[in-house]
């Protein structure tokens, strides 16, 4: 087959090079034991089982002595590259090390490290949702709670936000390889600010599909959160 026919591959690139900061540990929280594995092994799994995937870059910061003592770093899918000053930094960084490889059409799931309980059937069914897709979407999830609008000092409610049509984002986040790369590599030169892969992408002037994602898919961002991903981690039906 030439390389115009082959039909679409897929690619993961796992942001793990922040610090951790509001987790105020010693060490990054991609680094921190959650039932006995640490928290980067059990976000990697899905990803290592999922056979769609044809490579994973794991994103690291420059000077990480941990990642290579782990043993899922001998995969021969995975390879890690050095990360940048903010995520979307060490994405571009992540989408970089593909560029010899993926074709334009081909997919890139990007995934926060910090979300160590995303399991196999978010992954299918963000593959399958998008596969006729010509830009890609993400995993998100309707607002289920009324919203408030704080004053300034986030101690008295100024308004309630109408809920509807409101999702929460979360990851991974799927797009076709060379808008991906053009949206964030835009979103450096020009210094807009995103948090997120559909937040480039929108910039375009492109709409990103919503693919209903599970609540369990919590981003591990403050001390309190690890027991909830345990409990979640254990719970689910491969346990941890
Ligand atoms: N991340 C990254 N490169 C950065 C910053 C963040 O790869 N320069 C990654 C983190 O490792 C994490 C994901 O992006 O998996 C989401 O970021 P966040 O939850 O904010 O993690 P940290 O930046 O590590 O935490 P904090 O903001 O509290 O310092
Ligand atoms: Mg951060």
């Amino acid at each position: 087959m030439s390389r115009q026919q082959r039909a679409a591959r897929h690619w993961a690139v796992i942001a793990a090079a922040g610090q951790g900061e509001r987790m105020s540990a010693e060490q990054p929280k991609q680094y921190l034991s959650l039932c006995g594995r640490t928290l980067l092994e059990h976000t990697l799994r899905p990803f290592v089982e999922c056979p769609a995937l044809s490579g994973i870059v794991v994103v690291i910061a420059s000077g990480d002595s941990r990642w290579s003592d782990l043993p899922v770093a001998l995969d021969p899918r995975i390879r890690a590259v050095s990360g940048g000053a903010e995520r979307m930094h060490s994405v571009l960084n992540g989408l970089n090390e593909l560029a010899r490889e993926a074709q334009a059409t081909d997919w890139v799931l990007v995934h926060d490290a910090a979300r160590p309980c995303i399991d196999r059937a978010d992954l299918e069914r963000l593959i399958n949702s998008l596969e006729d897709d010509a830009v890609g979407g993400l995993l998100a999830v309707q607002v289920r709670d009324t919203l408030k609008r704080a004053d300034r000092a986030g101690e008295h409610v100024m308004a309630t936000v109408e809920r509807e049509g409101l999702w929460a984002a979360q990851t991974p986040q799927m797009f076709r390889y060379e808008l991906l790369h053009r949206a964030l590599d835009g979103a450096v030169r020009t210094g807009l600010k995103v948090t997120d892969e559909a937040g480039a992408v929108e910039a375009l002037g492109e709409r990103p599909r919503l693919v209903s994602g599970s609540p369990r898919n919590i981003k591990v961002t403050l001390p309190e959160d690890l027991s909830l991903a345990e409990a979640i981690l254990t719970a689910a039906p491969g346990g941890a």
